[in-house]
């Protein structure tokens, strides 16, 4: 059966990642087969996760790229490679420029984990969604996937999960609930979907 290739990019634990794998594994994720995944950084244990699962990975590596044009060019070159039909940002904390997202155009996913528009674009990553969401005082939060484009956060949302925040939650424990009962379920999801719309989209066009 023909798959769509998934390329994840990922720069820490790649719980997310890992998520995706599983579905894969158990079949749920059947439209798309992850080929590469690519950390911006040095040491992410996503890495890891990705050689045990016996997919190749690379490590891009911003800062020793010496700068924003090469390390997409570098990005590019290994999507390239590795034939992607869609990316697939995954605890992904670099920004790509707008030419970039231009090029892969709503063949980019993000998953955020607030329910955007809440606590999302910049300075809106990470722990620091949901230590927002605390001082807010929200009694409701979650998590989204939304297409990648130029704005931060900004592309259309493709889905999203309500996850309660509990007496005494911290900001630790929130996340942990919100990975738990949201962002683990919406992605693998979200990457069946639109893995099964480019499969249809290509099979229309082939005619
Ligand atoms: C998590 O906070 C997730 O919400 C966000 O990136 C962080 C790490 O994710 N997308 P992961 O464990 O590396 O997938």
């Amino acid at each position: 059966m023909m798959k769509a290739n998934i390329a994840v990019l990922v720069s820490g634990g790649g719980t997310n990642l890992q998520a995706i794998l599983d579905a894969q594994e158990a079949g749920s994720l059947k439209s798309g087969q992850v080929v590469l995944v690519v950390s911006d950084r040095a040491g992410a244990y996503a890495l890891e996760r990705a050689r045990k699962a016996g997919v190749p990975g690379k490590e891009i590596n911003k800062k020793a790229c010496g700068g924003q044009a090469a390390f997409e060019a570098q990005l590019e070159a290994a999507l390239t490679e590795a034939k992607a039909d869609l990316i697939i940002l995954a605890g992904f904390l670099s920004i790509l420029s707008e030419d970039f997202t231009r090029r892969h155009d709503h063949r980019i996913l993000n998953i955020h984990p607030s329910l955007i528009p809440s606590f999302c674009g910049a300075g809106y990553y990470g722990l620091k969604v949901h230590e927002a969401a605390l001082a807010r005082g929200v009694k409701v939060t979650g998590a989204t996937v939304h297409f990648v484009n130029e704005i931060p956060d900004g592309g259309e949302i493709i889905a999203q999960k309500a996850v309660e925040i509990q007496p005494g939650d911290t900001a630790e424990t929130l996340q942990r609930r919100v990975m738990e009962q949201a962002e683990w379920i919406l992605l693998p999801q979200a990457a069946e979907e639109v893995s099964a719309r480019i499969l249809r989209e290509r099979a229309e066009n082939a005619g």
